[in-house]
């Protein structure tokens, strides 16, 4: 029989994405989401509605802070595997709102290993390229020394310190991943690929730190799905912590222009210094390689295309 899947914050822009590849996979997925307003409420609706539609799919409005509430569903649902997607996501907003980091990516994140701690069910968890900081040595490998610079980034190194704790312990199969800048379909409004887009739309100025002279290792979401399903059909003997990134950074003039292209439009531009911006991720993707088999193959040129071809039809313009 197919595995019982758990995905935390599945009405976010990865959850929706995996509930769906894995639901089309047949397995079934028992989704649990807070429906938090930090953007757009609409889009996540919009993708809760999708995933309804599948009788595989079944929905718990919880707020994971609650440990109970968690403890209850994994007594009700006893799920073979959970991804742990549920988090405070952004790297500036955690310098307007530690609090809410603290809550979703600390408490929440000890409240579900605690449960799979008692209930002994494999956890894949989402770590960030943001615990790599500001590394300047290129490209960035799991066994480096890592220092995170923003807050976001250290919540996620704290989750990876006690996820290895955590799997030494009590001996819990644990795969940490860390997501490189995934953009795509259903994105998140938040992130500069859809302000960008929106802006050159609504001729609003584009802000751009650093000269505008940074660049991203843009990942497109199915292949990001690819490398969950990878984490869940394979098992290690410890935890294991695996960067899913393209290994191919994009400079922002190249994410810039291309919309512009796409839109036909200019982008209105004005630089500012940010000492906080981060100038380069890289993923170094030859572990993710060699031991889950994880190989990225959707361009930027066509990933970028599949955003704006939906962007343009979910706005209609
Ligand atoms: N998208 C990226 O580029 C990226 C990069 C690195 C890491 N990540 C990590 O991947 C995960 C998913 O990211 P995303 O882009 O889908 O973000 P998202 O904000 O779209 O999804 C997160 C979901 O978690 C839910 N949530 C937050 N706090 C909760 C709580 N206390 N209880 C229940 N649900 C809660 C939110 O309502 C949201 O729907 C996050 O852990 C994020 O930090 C994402």
């Amino acid at each position: 029989m197919k595995k019982k899947i758990l995905v935390s914050g599945s009405s976010g822009f990865i959850g929706f994405h995996i509930s769906k590849f894995l639901l089309e996979k047949e397995f079934s997925v028992v989704g649990v989401d807070s429906m938090n307003d930090y953007y757009d409420l609409n889009l996540k609706k919009q993708r809760l509605e999708t995933l309804k539609k599948n009788k595989k799919f079944k929905f718990c409005h919880s707020d994971l802070i609650q440990f109970d509430r968690l403890n209850k569903i994994f007594i009700n649902e006893e799920p073979d595997v959970v991804i742990h997607l549920a988090a405070q996501a952004g790297v500036r907003y955690s310098k307007i709102n530690p609090k809410s980091y603290i809550d979703s990516n600390l408490i929440v994140f000890s409240n579900m290993i605690e449960n799979v701690r008692k209930f002994k069910t494999k956890l894949i968890y989402a770590s960030s390229s943001s615990v790599y900081g500001g590394k300047k040595k290129y490209p960035f490998k799991e066994s480096d020394t890592i220092n995170p610079k923003s807050f976001y980034g250290l919540t996620k190194k704290i989750n990876e310190d006690i996820a290895d704790f955590y799997s030494k312990e009590f001996n819990l199969n644990i795969i940490g991943l860390r997501f490189f800048t995934v953009y795509g379909p259903f994105g998140r409004p938040d992130m500069a690929y859809y302000k960008f887009c929106q802006r050159i739309k609504e001729n609003v100025p584009i802000v751009l730190y650093n000269q505008g002279l940074m660049s991203r290792d843009m990942t497109y979401i199915d292949d990001i799905c690819q490398g969950i399903y990878k984490a869940i059909i394979n098992d290690f003997s410890c935890h294991q912590i695996f960067n899913l990134g393209n290994n191919n950074p994009i400079e922002l003039a190249k994410l810039i222009s291309h919309i512009e292209n796409y839109l036909d439009k200019k982008a209105i531009i004005k630089y500012e210094d940010s000492p906080d911006e981060v100038k380069k991720t890289y993923a170094d993707i030859t572990k993710s390689n060699e031991l889950l088999g994880y190989s990225p193959k959707v361009s930027f040129e066509d990933g970028m295309n599949n955003f704006l071809n939906w962007y343009k039809r979910n706005f209609k313009f």
